[in-house]
């Protein structure tokens, strides 16, 4: 078999504010033989979060900083092309660190095999059926613990966890107001996805715009966003309210923490709960998350929405999308063609 060539991106310089093109370099490198206990991956779909701007860091978040020099860390979807480990054969889909490259020779610790759903898209797995889908579901009804009749409120309500929760919160049964960057993001939280009400915070100062669709104030405030956006909520929170810390996507490209919300006092009068989260914690339960989400997609209650870029080389600036708000659903590049068949 002639050898197969992986091109990755290796990450060459920590980042200031944005990712640039230069804080990477494109490298083409034969794909090693396997030892025993190895497994090669082919990754078909890598999924771009706002979490890879903090792991290019040289501070460490909740994983350590990723070695300069080393292939850029990122999830994604693959196919295992060749196997000398018990635990996987070629054909298995797998989902895990795959990292920015085409191929990938591993272990197998931190890939987790998964049964294709028919008539379920591959994308959907990392839209729904992966860390996002588990994001939302554990954030909201765990953290969060939503409930019926209750106000929710999620901000970066059009991307990838924010539109989830907001349909979850809706399945429920809470009232549901999502706040986002466009007009047209608006328009498809409140249109196709159901949402109750959705407040643009770009149009206008925003916690009387958001007060306005949140007569009763806020239950459950879910945060994407942090900065401004989270001091509007923490404005409107409610006797007992709790407010999910899920991101602080504002400010993962700042060199200095912006001032904090001005807000925090109600978490004290109000005996609010404000709880950070990483997925991560719920691990051993994603099959629970996983069972209800298909479910509800099934049945028609819970939709999403990707946003592929074609070819890795787009990746470095791609990932800029997600601060951007060019991104409405699951950003996601396709890295290679799903096996026929
Ligand atoms: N805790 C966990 O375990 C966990 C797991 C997964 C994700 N997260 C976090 O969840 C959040 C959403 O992640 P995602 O993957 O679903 O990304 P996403 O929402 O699909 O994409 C990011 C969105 O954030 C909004 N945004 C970017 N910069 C902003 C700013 N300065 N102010 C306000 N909004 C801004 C943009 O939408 P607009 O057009 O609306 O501005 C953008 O489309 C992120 O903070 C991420 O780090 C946490």
């Amino acid at each position: 078999m002639p050898q197969k060539t992986n091109r990755a991106w290796k990450l060459v310089a920590r980042p200031t504010g944005l990712f640039k093109p230069t804080d990477f370099a494109w490298v083409e490198e034969p794909v090693p033989d396997l030892a025993d206990g190895q497994v090669l991956v082919r990754q078909i779909l890598l999924s771009l979060d706002p979490t890879n701007r903090g792991w290019a860091n040289a501070t460490p978040t909740y994983l350590p900083p990723i070695p300069l020099g080393s292939v850029m860390r990122g999830l994604g979807v693959g196919v295992v092309e060749a196997s000398r480990h018990a635990g996987f054969a070629p054909g298995d889909h797998v989902q895990g660190l795959l990292g920015w490259q085409t191929y990938s020779v591993g272990d197998g610790r931190g890939l987790t095999r998964f049964e294709r759903v028919p008539g379920v898209p591959l994308e959907a797995y990392p839209a729904v059926f992966g860390h996002i889908g588990a994001t939302a579901y554990f954030g909201l009804l765990e953290v969060g613990r939503a409930k019926a009749g209750e106000t929710l409120v999620v901000s970066g309500a059009a991307g990838a966890v924010g539109s989830l929760v907001g349909q979850i919160g809706k399945i429920v049964g809470c009232r549901v107001v999502g706040i986002a960057g466009t007009d047209e993001k608006c328009r498809w939280l409140t249109g196709e996805l159901g949402f109750d009400a959705a407040v643009n915070y770009k149009a206008g100062p925003l916690m009387p715009r958001l007060r306005q669709q949140c007569p009763s104030g806020i239950d459950v405030h879910f945060e994407n966003v942090g900065g401004e956006v989270l001091d509007a909520a923490l404005a409107l929170i409610n006797l007992r309210a709790r407010v999910v810390l899920c991101g602080l996507i504002a400010q993962y490209a700042d060199a200095v923490p912006p001032p904090g919300p001005r807000y925090l006092g109600n978490l004290l009068i109000r005996r609010a709960r404000m709880e950070g989260f990483i997925v991560l914690d719920y691990a051993a339960r994603f099959g629970e998350a996983f069972t209800a989400l298909g479910a509800w997609m099934a049945d028609g209650r819970l939709r999403y929405r990707v946003d592929v870029v074609d070819g890795l080389e787009q990746a470095p600036v791609a990932v800029n999308r997600l601060f951007e708000g060019a991104n409405t659903g699951k950003l996601i590049v396709k890295v290679s063609d799903e096996p026929a068949g």
